[in-house]
């Protein structure tokens, strides 16, 4: 498939990037290749999403804490990954992510802040996935603990992960009605997702 991608020439490589394939490949990482180390030019390109995306009132009132690998150790204890499969208590051993953005709040959050905040995320990892790799927000940590192993002046809002994916993804198509709880499957990580004709009211 990639040779092919490669021979195809520029048209193809549109393609790749096209943004239903980005938003094919971020899906929640929650396995990471550890011997792939995220590099700060990396994680500087995924925040630089944010000099251009949509803020109530135009206020940017988001922070960007970036978490190298020197650091990334500190946060491990204090997130959750995964609560939907907790016989796997994620991540494995040897799969953590070694990079972190903590988004941050320079206001006390309001309603706007929580949105811009999902919009920021979304684009970030869009970003990430459009340089080959895979993240996963993170709202399920410990907000005090983090705040003091990263010496944050700043209310951490969400913590995202960032790394080379180690896992496997499949979406699955849902009817509304069916069950909505992701699954592991032969290996592969499964996500329902409700088809489009039930979205629409
Ligand atoms: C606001 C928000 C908070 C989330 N918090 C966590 C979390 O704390 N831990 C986790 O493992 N996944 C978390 N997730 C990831 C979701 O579980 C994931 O988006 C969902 O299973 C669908 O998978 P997909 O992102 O691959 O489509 C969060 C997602 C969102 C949007």
């Amino acid at each position: 498939m990639e040779q092919h991608r490669a021979s195809a020439g520029n048209t193809s490589s549109k393609a790749k990037n096209s943004l239903s394939v980005l938003l094919e490949k971020n899906r929640s990482t929650r396995g990471y290749d550890c011997s792939f180390i995220v590099r700060p030019d990396q994680l500087r390109r995924i925040v630089a999403v944010n000099t251009k995306v949509a803020s109530a009132r135009n206020r940017q009132v988001l922070r960007f804490r970036l978490v190298m690998n020197d650091e990334a150790h500190k946060l491990i204890p204090y997130i959750s990954m995964g609560a939907g499969l907790p016989e796997m208590k994620l991540p494995l051993p040897g799969h953590e992510p070694n990079a972190f953005i903590v988004v941050c709040s320079a206001i006390e959050p309001r309603t706007s802040t929580y949105i811009d905040l999902g919009i920021s995320v979304q684009s970030m990892l869009l970003q990430a996935a459009e340089i080959g790799l895979n993240g996963l927000c993170i709202l399920s940590f410990d907000k005090d603990a983090i705040k003091g192993a990263l010496a944050l002046e700043l209310e951490p809002l969400m913590v995202v992960a960032v790394g080379k994916s180690a896992e496997k993804h499949a979406l699955v198509e849902i009817t509304a009605d069916e069950p909505h709880d992701y699954y592991r499957k032969d290996g592969v990580h499964c996500v329902p997702k409700v088809r489009l004709d039930d979205l629409i009211i």
